[in-house]
């Protein structure tokens, strides 16, 4: 989001959030803050919060919480750039529309031409003698060199710094590969490649712009899979692997797969419609997105129970488009890749034929679940079979499906259809209830969602957010944090804060939670949020920091202490495989 900075600050700076809120909710102050009804839940006791010292909103029933801009964006249910210009207006502020197209303009340019220069050179280093292995395994997996160039597929030598110096000579530098995600920096501030021994995947958005890269170790480390992170031209729940090429596809559907490697076989083997989400489960807009291509998806998950229960998360949203669903079941096979390889296109090309509209896939479900031949789990079958059906719109279908059930249970159809029509009377109105709530809330109600941030270290991490706290309260104290890094956090998030409001002081910038909204995602600005909330003791502020980091220092210690076991107990492993 390239908005200037300075025009934030200064925007933030006059848009006191007690007179925001003011605007939208009643508030009523008590003891140095306010309070209030919270406007994103209905209640009837105030716990809406609002603390004009730390420039903060936060609600103890649904846990919402955050800055003057990300109460905006909530509120009035709006993307950040658009709650920025209600703020600018509201403050009389003209908002610099031409200078943040120019430059978010020429930014994505930027990276998109990085990408590009990437993919060339992972691919030139896959026909080359050092890409040797990685060309090796794609050949062991089936692929045919026209199918590797198809999707431009590439190789990551085993090197620190190849693609950083490969890139240097096309002109970019450290921070164009830092915000393409091709580099990572280290506790001293170098970088070093992201992506390293492994088999590249260019992701190509419907435009062909390489937006991102999928690497797979050649062997069984961890992770299996390393994903380009999200940056200003990669959005991962908004794209799709291969759509580039499914979105021609005479074959009139698309066929919706876990992998990468599945969407290559299948397209190997003549069924050039597949897609892959990017390691992400479905979206909503995924979902629409593929309605603007095809008019039925058949969806071709892995053949586990995870994968089973992606696809029944996935239905549902894919429905509200108004796409035609179909579930594709592989047997025999852990995904539609081995099937391909094991069985063949003929066999996968019955198994398309046959895949199983959901509510036939729904109704096997449910089935599943009972012994049809105990009279009193018949009865059950038959009673959440009806519950299902009842959520089918079309009565035709509801007849015919009920007709099924009759077939299965030996229950006269016309006791199922009652059945179905007293469930759809209760669903009704349980919908209704539903909506008059929704009406009442101006905006639908989100999980708060930093608390489902799960800390690895709870210990280091409660320290962490005391650094933060102590930072965001008085940035002087920047000054005892020398040495500190981000990486030297237990939590990724709490790092990455860290991170942001360094450079912002080093940079001698003001910080308010508002000031953060555009570096930092909803839910790390929640997060922060919450943390800027708990009681902080400032008198002693230099002495705080230095407990604060003698924990992260001793777990950090600890951490270490297992990893290079792990390392030392892989070396072994590995030498005894040698000996053998
Ligand atoms: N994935 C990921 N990160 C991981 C594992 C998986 O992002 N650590 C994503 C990848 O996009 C991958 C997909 O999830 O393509 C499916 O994962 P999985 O079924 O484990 O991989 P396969 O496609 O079966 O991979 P392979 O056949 O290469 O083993
Ligand atoms: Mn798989």
């Amino acid at each position: 989001m390239a908005i200037p900075s300075a025009f934030l600050d200064e925007l933030v700076a006059r848009s006191d959030i007690v007179d925001v809120v003011s605007d939208y909710v009643a508030l009523t102050p008590k003891g140095g803050s306010y309070w209030g009804l919270c406007p994103f839940h209905g209640e009837k006791t105030a716990s809406f919060h609002v603390l004009p010292d730390r420039q903060l909103y936060h609600c103890f029933g649904c846990g919402k919480g955050g800055g003057v801009i990300s109460f905006v964006m909530e509120l009035e249910n709006l993307p950040y750039v658009d709650a920025v210009r209600l703020l600018a207006k509201r403050a009389g502020m003209e908002f610099p529309e031409r200078d943040m197209d120019e430059s978010s303009r020429r930014k994505r340019a930027r990276l998109l031409a990085l990408n590009k220069e990437a993919a060339r050179y992972f691919h030139s280093q896959l026909h080359s003698p050092v890409g040797r292995e990685g060309l090796d395994y794609l050949r062991r997996r089936g692929l045919s060199k026209g199918i590797m160039t198809r999707f431009g597929l590439g190789f990551a030598p085993e090197s620190w710094d190849s693609l950083i110096k490969a890139m240097a000579q096309k002109g970019f530098d450290k921070r164009d590969l830092l915000d393409a995600g091709l580099a990572v920096s280290n506790q001293k501030g170098s970088i070093y490649d992201r992506f390293r021994n492994r088999v590249m995947f260019p992701i190509i958005d419907l435009r062909g712009d390489v937006i991102g890269f999928g690497g797979r170790v050649l062997g069984d480390a961890t992770p299996k899979y390393l994903n380009s992170p999200d940056s200003p031209v990669f959005n991962k729940s908004r794209n799709l692997f291969a759509l580039n090429l499914a979105k021609t596809t005479k074959l009139g559907r698309i066929v919706l797969t876990e992998g990468y490697m599945d969407t290559i076989s299948l397209y190997q083997a003549g069924f050039d419609c597949a897609v892959a989400s990017l390691g992400t489960a479905l979206t909503a807009d995924h979902a629409k997105l593929l309605s603007r291509f095809t008019k039925e998806v058949v969806i071709c998950y892995d053949s586990d129970t995870a994968g089973v229960q992606a696809a029944n998360r996935a239905i549902p949203l894919l429905e509200k488009t108004g796409l035609k669903v179909r579930v594709l079941r592989v047997t025999g096979a852990k995904d539609p890749d081995e099937f391909i390889r094991k069985f063949g296109p003929d066999a996968f090309s019955r198994l398309l034929d046959q895949s199983e509209n959901y509510v036939e896939y729904n109704l096997r479900q449910i089935q599943s679940k009972y012994d049809l031949s105990d009279p009193v789990q018949k009865t059950e079958f038959a009673r959440e079979a009806a519950g299902m059906l009842a959520g089918l719109d079309s009565p035709v279908e509801r007849e015919v499906y009920a007709g099924q059930v009759a077939d299965l249970t030996g229950i006269g159809k016309p006791a199922l259809l009652q059945e179905v029509s007293r469930a759809r009377n209760s669903k009704y109105w349980a919908a209704k209830k539903k909506q008059t709530r929704r009406d009442m809330t101006p905006v639908t109600q989100v999980q708060p969602r930093a608390r489902q941030m799960r800390y690895e270290n709870t210990r280091s991490a409660r320290a962490e957010e005391g650094i933060l706290r102590l930072l965001m309260l008085d940035g002087g104290l920047i000054r005892e944090t020398a040495g500190l890094e981000p990486e030297h956090f237990s939590s990724q998030y709490l790092g990455k804060i860290y991170a942001v409001l360094r450079r912002r002081l080093l940079e001698g910038r003001a910080i308010q939670l508002g000031m953060l909204e555009g570096e930092l995602e909803r839910e790390e600005i929640e997060l922060l949020a919450e943390i800027l909330r708990q009681p902080e003791a400032l008198e002693q502020g230099t002495k705080a920091m230095a407990d604060y980091r003698a924990i992260l220092e001793a777990e950090g210690m600890k951490k270490q202490v297992t990893d290079e076991t792990d390392l030392l107990a892989l070396r072994d492993k590995l030498r005894q495989k040698k000996s053998i």
